[in-house]
């Protein structure tokens, strides 16, 4: 099921623009449509700037239209599975229920499972807005 998100992720890695840390990310994110959005890490000279390959997957999905995300995969050529950083997985939990399921990858192929909402216990929501 995955396997379509980790060809989509593997292959837009390959354009990151990760100049600075020499560490290149690929994601992709189905949407509830079905559509598969992606995104690369582009960093930036200031480095602040840069930006996560997660966030340029919502940022598709987003300007596509869609705000809903039923499943994510995020491959990075590191010696074990990339983690969504702190900052990606608030992201991704603005658009996904606690069980959107989460793969994250290297480039030799090893693969672990996860969800969002164990990548994010107590995540911070709407409802926490609510008056
Ligand atoms: N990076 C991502 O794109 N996603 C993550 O989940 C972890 C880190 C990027 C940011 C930066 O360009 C590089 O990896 C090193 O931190």
């Amino acid at each position: 099921m995955v396997k379509d998100l980790k060809e989509a992720a593997a292959a837009v890695r390959e354009n990151a623009h990760a100049p600075y840390s020499g560490f290149k990310v690929g994601a992709a994110i189905r949407a509830a449509s079905g559509t598969v959005y992606v995104g690369c890490n582009v960093e930036n000279v200031a480095y602040p700037e840069g930006t996560c390959a997660e966030a340029g997957a919502i940022a598709a999905m987003v300007a596509a239209g869609e705000t809903a995300l039923t499943e994510a995969y995020v491959i990075a050529g590191s010696p074990m599975p990339v983690t969504p950083c702190g900052g990606c997985r608030q992201k991704l939990a603005e658009f996904g229920v606690g069980d959107v399921p989460v793969t994250m990858a290297t480039t030799g192929g090893v693969e672990e499972f996860t969800t969002l909402g164990d990548l994010l216990p107590g995540a911070f929501g709407a409802a926490h807005m609510e008056s």
